[in-house]
């Protein structure tokens, strides 16, 4: 565990988007950029290095969603993913926002652990969205990638 020294910061707009993260976690540059238009990108870092990424965007008035949350290949599995949901939820709770959204590929077991883990639910599933939003098959896990699963953690 490296938690004591990573420090959680918005990404100032003048300073580069760390785009080979956000590709780790999604493999379409037009939805990236689509949500970092709209959305608050935040990185974490250690010492000045940044190991992992998360971009947050409102989804309506009552829901924010986490619409990346990558953490740099060497970092995973010493609880750095676990820190950046966390940060997103304090950092909304004191918001309007009553639910933090997030949402995964049928395949994503991993993922599907830690959100689980960390308390969030399953809503609902976006049946075929990987089929019909992306170009290239994604397999994981020797799984094809085909529906969204969405997952809510209440804020209130
Ligand atoms: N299988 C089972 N459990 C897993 C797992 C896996 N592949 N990956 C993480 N977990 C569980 C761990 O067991 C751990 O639980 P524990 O502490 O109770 O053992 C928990 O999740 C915390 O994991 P953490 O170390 O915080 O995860 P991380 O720092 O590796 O971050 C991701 C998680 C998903 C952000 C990171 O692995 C990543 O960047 N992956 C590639 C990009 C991606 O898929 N992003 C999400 C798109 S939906």
């Amino acid at each position: 565990m490296i938690d004591g020294s990573i420090k959680i910061e918005e990404l100032d707009q003048k300073q580069e988007v760390p785009l080979a993260l956000l590709e780790l976690a999604d493999p379409s540059k037009e939805q990236i950029e689509n949500y970092l238009n709209q959305g608050q990108c935040f990185v974490a870092k250690l010492n000045s290095q940044i190991i992992g990424v998360m971009v947050l965007m409102e989804l309506s008035p009552t829901s924010i969603e986490i619409k990346n949350i990558a953490i740099d290949e060497s970092f995973q599995g010493k609880g750095c993913g676990r820190l950046l949901l966390k940060y997103a939820e304090e950092l909304n709770r004191k918001t309007n926002y009553e639910k933090l959204i997030i949402g995964t590929g049928n395949s994503s077991m991993g993922q599907l652990s830690l959100y689980q883990k960390e308390g969030f639910e399953i809503s609902y599933i976006q049946k075929n969205f990987f089929l019909d939003n992306y170009d290239e098959p994604i397999f994981e896990n020797g799984i094809r990638c085909k529906h969204r699963i969405v997952l809510e953690k209440k804020l209130k």
